[in-house]
């Protein structure tokens, strides 16, 4: 092939080449401009050679205000800075594009840059999708930083109220301030158990962001932890001697004093317990195993003879506001937060929750670990 066909080929090839290629001299003029670059920027051939870039396809300064000209100008020093370079570039019509440039100075004989060869592509949607995952990601955190405060400003405006609907509507039913009749007395029960089961919720919402927003601390201090244990069948054994259900409890050697957050265990075995209680039908059975394992730590094990839990249902056990959508849990109100703080709870000790349940009314029997050696680290 001969040297002006080899050129005729190189030029079609640039000419038709999908991307913008453009050479310019040191002063930034543009010396050469393929068909896909006039096409892209709206300048005619005749219309850009011996133009600067700078006011043409650049302008002076980007959208961010950063110095485009002396960007061209220090290009023209230092090519070798801009091999692969991103830079908004401007079209005739006045839209702003993003473009990737990759840059190669041309030499002369002397070895001295004579011209820059630049080849650009069009990124401007990318960046535009990268523009908008960071603001996506900067209004998320603006959002998550809004609901820490509120729930720390809404803590206190919704404790005081209700502490009052509590507090006065107990006075009230225990007839301190007057008698009252059987269905002003039954109607007060339902405000005053409302007004708990609310509180409780507000507890374990504030709980949980708290938990998650790395803000809650241990309260450590020793306490019997057999003791506890013990006492905790209280919460229920009324409404279990109601249903029919039978408490055991088995509490091995071993497990005695013990250096942990008392107020936080007892609300994992006060959650577990009480889960335990919703899902088991009348008649079942409940109980309480607890010993110390040869790891050093105390394993404790809440299980019933209740609905048990399905396979497919396992992954919602410790996700916040999910509960097993069946027939029976409809019944039982709750919000499905119980299980999540207490895993939580017990990760903060340094120590483990799971459960097994072979599902289909088999019953359920949730473990957790809490080690001995915790506060000594
Ligand atoms: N012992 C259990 N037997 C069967 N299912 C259980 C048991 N414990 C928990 N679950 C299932 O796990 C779900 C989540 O439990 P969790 O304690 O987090 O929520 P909840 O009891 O529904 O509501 P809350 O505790 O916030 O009042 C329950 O709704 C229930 O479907
Ligand atoms: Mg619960």
């Amino acid at each position: 092939m001969s040297r002006d066909e080899l050129e005729i080929q190189y030029r079609e090839l640039v000419e038709n080449a999908n991307s913008i290629i453009l050479r310019m001299d040191m002063k930034g003029d543009v010396t050469y401009f393929n068909r896909f670059a006039q096409n892209f920027f709206g300048y005619r051939q005749e219309e850009i050679l011996g133009e600067n870039v700078v006011g043409t396809i650049v302008a002076p300064a980007d959208s961010s205000g950063r110095d485009l000209k002396a960007m061209i100008d220090d290009m023209a020093l230092h090519p070798s800075s801009y091999v692969s370079n991103e830079n908004e570039n401007v079209m005739r019509n006045g839209t702003r594009v993003w473009i990737a440039w990759t840059n190669k100075a041309i030499l002369d004989e002397d070895g001295r840059v004579r011209e820059i060869l630049c080849i650009g592509n069009d990124i401007t949607r990318l960046k535009e999708a990268e523009q908008e995952i960071v603001k996506a990601k900067e209004a998320a955190e603006g959002a998550n930083k809004a609901k820490s405060s509120f729930l720390a400003n809404m803590s206190h405006e919704l404790r005081t109220p209700l502490n009052a609907i509590i507090g006065f509507s107990e006075l009230m039913k225990d007839e301190s301030v007057g008698p009252l009749t059987g269905k002003q007395k039954e109607y007060l029960d339902y405000v005053w158990e409302s007004g708990k089961h609310l509180l409780s919720l507000i507890n374990d919402i504030l709980d949980l962001s708290k938990v998650e927003a790395g803000k809650m601390e241990l309260e450590l201090g020793e306490f019997d932890l057999k003791e506890l244990l013990k006492k905790s069948f209280i919460f229920i054994s009324e409404k279990a001697a109601k249903h029919g259900i039978t408490l055991s409890a088995d509490v091995k050697e071993g497990v005695g004093p013990i250096k942990a957050d008392e107020r936080k265990v007892k609300q994992v075995i006060f959650n577990l317990l009480s889960n335990a209680m919703k899902f088991t039908p009348d008649g079942g059975k409940i109980g309480i195993d607890a010993k110390k394992t040869d790891k050093g730590e105390i394993l404790i094990c809440v299980w019933d003879t209740g609905i048990g839990i399905e396979a497919k249902d396992s992954h919602k056990i410790f996700s916040e506001f999910e509960q097993v959508d069946s027939e029976y849990s409809r019944k039982y109100a709750g919000t499905g937060l119980g299980m999540p703080l207490s895993k939580k709870f017990v990760e903060l000790h340094g120590g483990k929750m799971w459960f097994e349940s072979e599902g289909n009314g088999k019953g359920t029997r949730f473990y957790f670990t809490l080690p001995l050696n915790i506060g000594q680290k």
